[in-house]
């Protein structure tokens, strides 16, 4: 099975401040885009624990809070830093084009 991959522009660049973050649906899908250190990262934004939204939360450093239980998700790869999510989140490639934010869907 072939996985069908589109860039999609999600938002311009100056919206994501540095060591900031924004939230965006696609199509139904909820990203979450942040700047750490000048990079752009994008996550799914719905914890995998009870389905809290992350850019509610709060983000310090590479790592995000989820706002109802306080899991932690690294920005940069989706992984799981702190329980009681016990699944990453989806890591999106995201790239800059201008003053375009493209996110590989
Ligand atoms: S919904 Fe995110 S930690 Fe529970």
């Amino acid at each position: 099975m072939l996985d069908c991959v589109a860039s999609v522009r999600m938002a311009s660049a100056e919206e994501i401040p540095e060591n900031g973050m924004k939230g965006f649906t696609v199509e139904k899908t909820r990203v979450l885009i942040a700047k750490v250190n000048g990079e752009y990262y994008a996550i799914g934004a719905i914890c995998t624990h009870l389905g809290g939204l992350l850019d509610n939360g709060k983000l310090d450093g590479n790592v995000v809070t989820c706002p109802l239980h306080g899991s932690r998700f690294d920005v940069t790869n989706g992984s799981v830093v702190r329980q009681p999510a016990k699944v990453a989140v989806r890591a999106y490639k995201v790239t800059r084009q201008g003053d375009s934010l493209l996110v590989e869907m």
